[in-house]
């Protein structure tokens, strides 16, 4: 336990919503979650599901209802077929990797980690005693892992690469071809489990359409575990939904490690999700579109301050400008260091990069009004040209 750390993000959050209560104007830009209302036709079906009795045990991977509707959402969006005993439901996609990490990591075996990643990952990796291997990749090369480095890292002892796109924190994307060009060294290390994390596939825009780990290299189907969820996509986070769909002796240890920990995810909230997976999808394009919108704002008015450089990203509510050249013209010695100071002269909070692998940046979330990020965006201004 004393390898693996507290939630940063969640601490951030914390000291946030501390500083606020004892009166400070505090914009939090720090949050990991939408700032709309889960739609009310999924709230309904929770309600009428609550009616109808749904109010007890399911079997330990999910309700026959929902594992369907997976199924439909893999075949219709992601071009994927997978049969119900290949499908795990769990508390959120958080759960569905910790089964993952626990069913196939131990203290032989390496996990090979792109930076920045997503906080638990690493922590996720040492609780099961195995070692993460992070792979740094910098704005410099657009937040993406090359087939070289990925190359150069692999070995005997290599059991698990997690993949994130869109990426939490950079918002960068893989393309087909880039996938397949990883699959490629992939298919040289066939003990290799690859975890493709899509939770933010929904909060898309670049031009070419998602795709799928698992759909870009089909050759590798046998050791691909898609994980995916309703939390982001849906702004359902707090209903803890999330799954994860692989090949089956997988799936089945994953569901062994469920079985003896949590059990099944909520009854009403897996009856949710199945309305927001087979349900009218207008609204995740709306809250899309709005993350986009505010996206181009804040990237532009990041490029404008001084001493930040952020690169575009092609999804998700995040934003994860370099700020070296800042930190240099104020005298910081790191990232946490120009947080506390963002805190403390600008009233704003934000994630120092340093809790993503990746020291001299920070990550900031979108997922707020546009009249907040404009004012968290003067304020930042005046606070570094002060
Ligand atoms: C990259 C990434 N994966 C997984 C999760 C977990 O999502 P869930 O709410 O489904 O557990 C998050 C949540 O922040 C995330 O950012």
């Amino acid at each position: 336990m004393t390898r693996v750390k507290p939630s940063p993000t969640s601490a951030a959050l914390a000291l946030a919503t501390e500083l606020r209560a004892a009166g400070r104007d505090i914009i939090g830009l720090g949050a990991g979650e939408p700032d709309f209302d889960t739609p009310q036709a999924i709230k309904d079906a929770a309600i009428a599901a609550i009616a109808a009795g749904a109010t007890k045990y399911t079997p330990v991977a999910g309700a026959a209802d929902l594992k369907a509707a997976i199924q439909r959402k893999l075949q219709r969006e992601n071009g994927l077929e997978f049969a119900p005993q290949q499908i795990c439901i769990s508390n959120g996609a958080k759960q569905s990797l910790f089964n993952l990490c626990m069913a196939i990591l131990d203290e032989t075996t390496e996990a090979i980690i792109p930076a920045p990643y997503w906080v638990s990952y690493p922590d996720m990796v040492e609780l099961c005693d195995a070692k993460p291997v992070v792979l740094a990749t910098g704005i410099e090369q657009d937040f993406l892992l090359q087939p070289e480095q990925l190359a150069a890292a692999l070995n005997e002892r290599s059991r698990l690469l997690f993949l994130n796109s869109p990426s939490n924190p950079t918002g960068a994307c893989y393309s087909g071809a880039q996938l397949r060009a990883l699959g490629a060294v992939l298919a040289g290390f066939p003990d290799v489990v690859i975890v493709s994390d899509e939770i933010y596939e929904h909060i898309h825009w670049a031009d070419e359409p998602f795709v799928s780990f698992a759909a870009a290299c089909p050759n590798l189907a046998d050791r691909v575990v898609t994980v995916n969820g309703v939390s982001k996509a849906y702004a359902m986070t707090g209903w803890r939904v999330g799954y994860a769909a692989g090949p089956e002796a997988l799936i089945s240890a994953m569901t062994t490690v469920q079985s003896q920990c949590t059990s099944n995810a909520c009854s009403v909230s897996q009856a949710a999700a199945t309305a927001a997976l087979d349900g009218d999808q207008a609204a995740v394009a709306t809250m899309s579109s709005a993350y986009r919108e505010r996206h181009d704002f804040v990237v532009a008015a990041l490029n404008a301050l001084p001493g930040f450089d952020c690169r575009p990203g092609e999804g998700t509510f995040y934003a994860f400008p370099r700020v070296t050249g800042a930190m240099r013209a104020l005298g910081m010695a790191d990232d946490v260091e120009f947080v506390q100071f963002l805190l403390n002269q600008a009233d704003v909070a934000v994630v120092p990069g340093s809790a993503f692998g990746a020291p001299g940046y920070i990550r900031l979330s979108f997922a707020c009004s546009m009249d907040e990020l404009t004012e968290a965006m003067v304020r930042i201004n005046r606070a570094i040209s002060a």
